[in-house]
């Protein structure tokens, strides 16, 4: 989508995937100083590690915890979070406004961090978040006590919770098509839904995971995880470029190489 975006606007430029060992981290980081280098997006397992090798981290990165992209500003990189944007600008296009909703957050990994980030400081009435590793979800509700009403859930709580729910966010990667997972999982049992509101996945493959299918069937509206894949990096394309993204552009060629 990014080579995509650079020949939309004509931009010499070129994005391209690079496998980086552990070991190798700091080595690959340094190449990224050079002038004509616009910076990098950082995937699992190096969004932690990455930063403090970095100049600068904004407030953003640090209180999420995780770097999803580097930015060069004339040789020294800047660690940015773009994940949290995105995935609010998602909700945007389903006109969902969080501000004083009730949420409920599945899975306290890595993807959970930006997405209570961005709820919280959405101005969400209320997070609570479950994860099948209970203490894990405490220790996030207590990471980000600070910016607002966020709860760890029980397995006793999650029924109870889920059916209030204005919105249901899974960031778990249950139902996820890939190697050694399940893509007919669901991370709720049937039947365990919202009784109104909006499920969003931030699972992209398959495009309709069997939680959005079972929404769909209960009658809620449901999104996916491209239109958050899409904008994160569109607003990661915005910090390299100085240019808006092209996302439409983006986002059908995201669509159809998925
Ligand atoms: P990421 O950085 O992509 O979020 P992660 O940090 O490994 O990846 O987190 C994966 C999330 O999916 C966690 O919340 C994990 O739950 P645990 O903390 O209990 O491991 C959740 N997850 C993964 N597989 C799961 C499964 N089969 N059932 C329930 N939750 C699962």
């Amino acid at each position: 989508m990014h080579n995509a975006a650079f020949a939309q606007l004509g931009i010499n430029a070129h994005y391209e995937a690079l496998d980086v060992p552990q070991g190798e981290l700091a080595e690959v980081l340094a190449t990224l100083r050079e002038a004509e280098v616009y910076g990098a997006n950082v995937s699992i397992p190096h969004k932690r590690a990455v930063m403090p090798l970095l100049d600068h981290l904004t407030e953003e990165a640090r209180a999420i915890g995780a770097v999803n992209t580097i930015v060069n500003h004339n040789g020294e990189l800047v660690g940015y979070n773009t994940d949290a944007a995105g995935f609010l600008q998602a909700l945007k296009d389903v006109a969902f406004e969080p501000r004083g909703q009730n949420a409920v957050m599945l899975g306290a990994g890595g993807a959970a961090r930006a997405v209570a980030y961005a709820l919280l400081t959405a101005g969400v009435k209320q997070l609570a978040i479950y994860n099948r590793t209970t203490e894990r979800a405490r220790a996030l509700a207590d990471h980000f006590a600070e910016l607002g009403e966020v709860t760890p859930l029980s397995d006793d709580g999650l029924l109870g919770a889920v059916k209030e729910a204005d919105l249901l966010v899974n960031t778990t990667s249950v139902g996820m098509e890939q190697a050694g997972h399940d893509p007919n999982l669901s991370p709720l049992l049937t039947g365990n839904l919202p009784e109104a509101g909006l499920v969003c996945d931030i699972v992209y493959r398959p495009a309709k995971t069997r939680l959005l299918r079972e929404a769909e069937a209960a009658g809620l509206r449901v999104q996916n995880g491209l239109p958050m894949l899409v904008y994160q990096g569109a607003e990661a394309f915005r910090l390299w470029t100085e240019q808006d993204a092209p996302t439409q552009v983006m986002m059908r060629v995201a669509r159809a190489s998925l």
